[in-house]
């Protein structure tokens, strides 16, 4: 059976928020499941664009890719090809979080024993892209420490999703750059699917497959 080719933009890695010209508050995720729905993406014929953040994993060869830093590039990036897609996954782990007055300078040591940083609140990106996704499929992530079922529903009707995959940190197994995860993959209509160490090149054929069949439904 021919599967219909379609536009897919992923995002992956982690967001990088500048204090200073050589510091950045950021968080441990590597793009590792991003490049892997990338190239099982890529492989089935779809078109993918990769937007990605900071990377610790290999970027699939020959696949259009936009580098971007802060939460508020890849805002800026999405807002460019949106209207593109068929369908975007976003699987960048972004930051809730950037210094309010990034210093022109290195921040000196000083005198001081203690720094106080002011911090704002970036976007919701895919909460801002949720309300204006006409057809497309949205599929999002959701990383939680306790609740995982319940916040990742509650991501998912909050973004305006059709799928969310739930990752919980207080499971045994650590997520971050490992090849296989623990997790929930949430359907809008109630459905959801349990992993145990799961590799997660299986879970991006799986959500793949959830994808393609929305998008033929
Ligand atoms: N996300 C986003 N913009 C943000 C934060 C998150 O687009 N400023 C996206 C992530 O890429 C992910 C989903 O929203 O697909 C959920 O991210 P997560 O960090 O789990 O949740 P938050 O929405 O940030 O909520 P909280 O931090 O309160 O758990």
């Amino acid at each position: 059976m021919s599967r219909k080719r379609l536009r897919i933009i992923i995002t992956a890695g982690a967001t990088r928020e500048p204090l200073d010209p050589v510091r950045f508050i950021s968080n441990y995720a590597t793009g590792t499941f991003g490049c892997q729905l990338a190239s099982e993406a890529q492989a089935r014929g779809h078109q993918v664009i990769l937007i990605h953040a900071q990377l610790e994993s290999l970027k699939p060869k020959g696949l259009p890719a936009i580098a971007v830093r802060t939460a508020a590039e890849l805002q800026s990036a999405l807002a460019a090809k949106f209207s593109w897609c068929d369908c975007l996954i976003m699987s960048a782990a972004v930051g809730d979080f950037r210094v309010r007055r990034v210093a022109r300078k290195k921040i000196k040591r000083g005198r001081s024993k203690e720094l106080t940083l002011r911090l704002e609140q970036n976007p919701d990106i895919l909460a801002g892209l949720g309300r204006k996704k006409g057809k497309r499929v949205l599929v999002g992530f959701a990383l939680e420490t306790e609740n995982l079922k319940n916040n990742a529903r509650h991501k998912l009707n909050q973004k305006n999703l059709d799928l969310i995959v739930a990752t919980s940190m207080k499971s045994r197994s650590y997520p971050f750059g490992s090849s296989r995860m623990d997790g929930l993959i949430i359907a809008r209509e109630g459905r959801a699917r349990n992993f145990k160490q799961a590799p997660k090149k299986r879970l991006a054929r799986i959500l793949l497959d959830s994808v393609e069949k929305i998008v033929l439904s």
